[in-house]
């Protein structure tokens, strides 16, 4: 196993701040304007700017920090990573498809995981002008504020946006709650429940690691209850980068309904799957 360099949490948040505002410059340069498009294997579209994005993403951070490893949407994934203590976890356009659409909520979606816990983190919405971060102990901001667990004082009902199976589920149960927007880019609904615009934000069982990092650290240090709703806490840079169905959510009283309503669509693995999940560093 690799042994990072002694940089702090504190010093990765700087760095994938720096690093996000090239991005989002970077990413300028495309977003409302003619783009070169395609559909992926697994039948997601992406476009040349996700691909120039990550082409500068990874220079520009494993040149800062070349001892670390990396895992990105856009890069042919490298079993390397998990001999690294510290790695790069990168979505260089999160919401493409609102990307591509012209729509302005898309995100840059970095993390630093170290052991497996995202540690130091931007979710970034240029196209918005606003920078979400956070470093382990270190709090959470948005746009050099800091980011305090809250909910909106005027909402009667809590706000949850969801999959219509989920929805589904969440009526039978009888829970009292208004369907909330849902934004194209995964990172950006999970910070919205950090800033107290939604109360809660899902994730279908399939979310990767790229997906979840960056929003991770940011959810932890705002106290957001972030896990999967199958097996708990959250580790990243494994074999396996996919996820169970995940919830995010600031009142602990959403916390059943929402869990059981998951598990009812999604399912959990076997209690035996879960034990190799486990051992498997
Ligand atoms: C997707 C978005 C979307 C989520 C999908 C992701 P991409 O990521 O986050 O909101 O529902 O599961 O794959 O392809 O835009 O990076
Ligand atoms: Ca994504
Ligand atoms: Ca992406």
């Amino acid at each position: 196993m690799k042994i990072a360099a002694q940089t702090t949490a504190a010093d990765d948040r700087e760095l994938l701040r720096s690093a996000a505002v090239t991005a989002g410059i970077i990413a300028a340069g495309y977003f409302r304007k003619d783009l070169k498009t395609w559909t992926k294997e697994n039948a997601s579209p992406v476009s040349e700017a996700d691909i120039a994005l990550d082409k500068f993403l990874k220079s520009a951070l494993l040149a800062a920090r070349p001892d670390y490893g990396w895992l990105s949407e856009e890069s042919v994934d490298n079993p390397d990573r998990l001999s690294h203590r510290r790695v790069f976890v990168v979505d260089p356009i999160d919401g493409t498809r609102g990307f591509i659409r012209g729509e302005d909520s898309w995100t840059v979606s970095l993390a630093v995981v170290e052991d497996g816990v995202s540690v130091a983190s931007v979710v970034y919405a240029p196209a918005r002008d606003e920078m979400y971060d956070a470093a382990i102990g270190e709090g959470a901001q948005l746009n050099g504020k800091p980011l305090i667990r809250q909910r909106n004082p005027g909402r009667s009902a809590p706000l949850i946006p969801a999959p219509g199976a989920v929805h589904q589920e969440l009526q039978v149960a009888g829970l009292n709650y208004t369907r909330g927007p849902a934004y194209p880019s995964l990172a950006y609904r999970l910070v919205q429940v950090a800033t107290g615009k939604l109360d809660a934000a899902v994730t279908r069982r399939g979310a990767s690691d790229w997906d979840v990092a960056g929003a991770a650290c940011i959810l932890a240090e705002v106290g957001i209850d972030f896990e999967d709703v199958c097996i708990g806490a959250l580790r990243f840079n494994r074999p396996e980068i996919r996820h169970g169905a995940l919830a995010a959510l600031v009142e602990p009283s959403l916390k059943a309904p929402l869990h059981a309503a998951l598990v009812k669509v999604y399912g959990c693995p076997q209690p035996q799957q879960v034990d190799l999940e486990r051992l498997t560093p």
